[in-house]
């Protein structure tokens, strides 16, 4: 069995600064990654910026720079973000590198080879705000404006000479590559969106553009710069060290298997990507998730619409790991969210500080009082047993993970706190002093279900979790999810090491 795991978030436009749209993209990715990790697979995790095409261009030209300074200084910003939000990252790909000029090109020179690409005149609607061609029937009025009846951004018309992709071609292989790869595209509902888009038939797709130049150039024809979506997507190979097909990275870890996106790129990733891909005798990736809008205020977040939730403001104010505990727990993954401040607190009081961090405390302070913070000796009856058997089956946890069902894991962690809290208060260890052997036993499975727990926690909170597991000595490259089935990992005589306060509640 593989054991090697490739995850990528989609990589950002440096247009503007990172927000919590962005933040939630690269926290999921990082979710997984880390849960891979701990679960012994070799993982590489890309995320990186997107810097070309018209949307750049235009952005760095209203602040008069030049666009590779101005995204310099934006995609540091991006770069920056990942270290904030403790991304475990192995790789941060920037489309303005040569390493990635090398690889669109050299995926244009196949594509020409296998005869995909020709050269016509474009004429139609152009978004450059989504950076998307759309037909006449996705366009509708606005006061007095066009604007795409999807993504509500303006369209402006667009005639010139272009290089135009065989899209029309893939429509049958695609449907067939649906049919056959059945989780190809998740959630459900968001496949069967594709799958209608695709049948209602696709029509060759501009891949170049002449009116401007920020981009890479299309190779033998220096007047065109290959449009901008086949320019990104390809980052996913390029940081693969593609064209080079021989090579360790490329060899170990491509087709991705799972490409985290937002439901706005879905038809660049689910159609164009695997089209691309196939038509370039590669293989097309494992899985595209599209998850769904961070919403402030029922709207989704925009520099336009003035309610930006500003992810080092909040990270500032309340820290990380609350910020990543509250977006994975609280936001139904493949669904639009509403986030506030308000949700995020009672989150923190409640999940938080009342059950995670109560748990760790009591358990400790009582080993502390009656067992001088030393791992004691357990001769475990049926209900010891049970609760801490509830937590060993770890084939059912990687399924959800397998299905991206970050909710239900979520959800059956919080289960596994009240559950482990309860079991504490009835056992009533302070009763057992005088059986030893039985308050030894209780404070010994509490332990156990801490260490379980927060193994659990560690790809949603790594630091907190980390810093938890180092009462039991256990450090954070050590962590590995394996050991849940198992419920004597703590040695007899182990001195725990001290914790400090976890989460402060927040007095509202
Ligand atoms: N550059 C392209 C992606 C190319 S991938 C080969 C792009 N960039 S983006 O910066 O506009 O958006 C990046 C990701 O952030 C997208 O997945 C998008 O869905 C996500 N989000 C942007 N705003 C969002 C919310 N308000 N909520 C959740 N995610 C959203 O598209």
């Amino acid at each position: 069995m593989s054991k090697n795991y490739y995850i990528t978030t989609p990589i950002y436009y440096p247009s503007a600064k990172p927000h919590m749209g962005h933040a939630y993209s690269s926290i999921v990715a990082d979710f997984f990654a880390r849960f891979k990790k701990i679960d012994g697979f070799n993982v590489y995790f890309l995320t990186g910026t997107d810097e070309h095409g018209l949307k750049i261009q235009r952005s760095a030209e209203k602040l008069n720079k030049d666009p590779k300074s101005f995204c310099d200084e934006i995609s540091n910003i991006f770069e920056g973000l990942t270290k904030t939000l403790n991304l475990s990252n192995t790789d941060f790909i920037r489309t303005t590198e040569d390493r990635h000029k090398l690889s669109v090109q050299n995926l244009w020179n196949i594509l020409e080879k296998n005869k995909q690409i020709y050269l016509s005149k474009y004429s139609g609607w152009y978004s450059v705000s989504d950076e998307a061609f759309y037909n006449e029937d996705e366009v509708i009025d606005k006061d007095n404006f066009k604007v795409s009846k999807t993504s509500g951004s303006a369209v402006e018309w667009v005639e010139e000479e272009s290089y135009f992709f065989k899209l029309s071609e893939w429509e049958k292989p695609l449907l067939e590559f649906y049919e056959k790869n059945k989780d190809f595209i998740l959630p459900e509902s968001r496949k069967n969106e594709v799958i209608s888009f695709v049948k209602n038939g696709l029509k060759d797709l501009s891949v170049s553009r002449k009116t401007f130049s920020w981009g890479i150039k299309v190779p033998q024809d220096e007047n065109h710069v290959v449009y901008v979506w086949l320019d990104a997507l390809t980052n996913y190979l390029s940081s693969l060290n593609y064209p080079d097909q021989n090579n360790e990275l490329y060899k170990k870890f491509w087709p991705a298997d799972l490409h985290i996106i937002g439901k706005d790129i879905l038809r660049f990733h689910a159609i164009y990507w695997p089209a691309f891909l196939l038509a370039a005798n590669l293989k097309p990736p494992k899985r595209v998730y599209g998850h769904g809008w961070i919403l402030s205020g029922d709207q989704k977040m925009s520099k336009s619409k003035g309610n930006i939730l500003d992810p080092l403001e909040i990270i500032n104010v309340y820290g990380l790991d609350p910020l990543r505990y509250y977006l994975l727990k609280e936001v139904s993954f493949g669904n639009d969210g509403n986030i506030s401040e308000e949700k995020l607190e009672s989150c923190i009081n409640s999940d938080l500080a009342n059950n995670f961090g109560n748990l760790c405390q009591r358990v400790l302070s009582f080993a502390e009082k009656n067992c001088s913070s030393i791992v004691p000796e357990s001769d475990f009856n049926d209900e010891d047993l049970f609760i801490m058997n509830s937590m060993t089956d770890i084939d059912k946890i990687r399924t959800i993970i397998d299905n991206q069902d970050i909710n239900q894991y979520m959800n059956f962690i919080v289960d596994r706190l009240f559950a482990s809290n309860k079991y504490f208060n009835d056992q009533e260890p302070w009763k057992k002093k005088d059986n030893k052997l039985r308050l030894n036993t209780i404070v010994y499975t509490s332990l156990e279900l801490i260490r379980k727990i927060t193994i659990l926690l560690y790809p949603v909170i790594p630091q907190t979790s980390a810093k938890v597991l180092r009462i039991f000595d256990i450090d954070e490259d050590s962590i590995n999810f394996s050991t849940l089935d198992n419920n004597n990992i703590l040695r007899k005589g182990l001195k725990l090491n001290k914790l400090n306060i976890l989460f402060k509640k927040i007095d509202k």
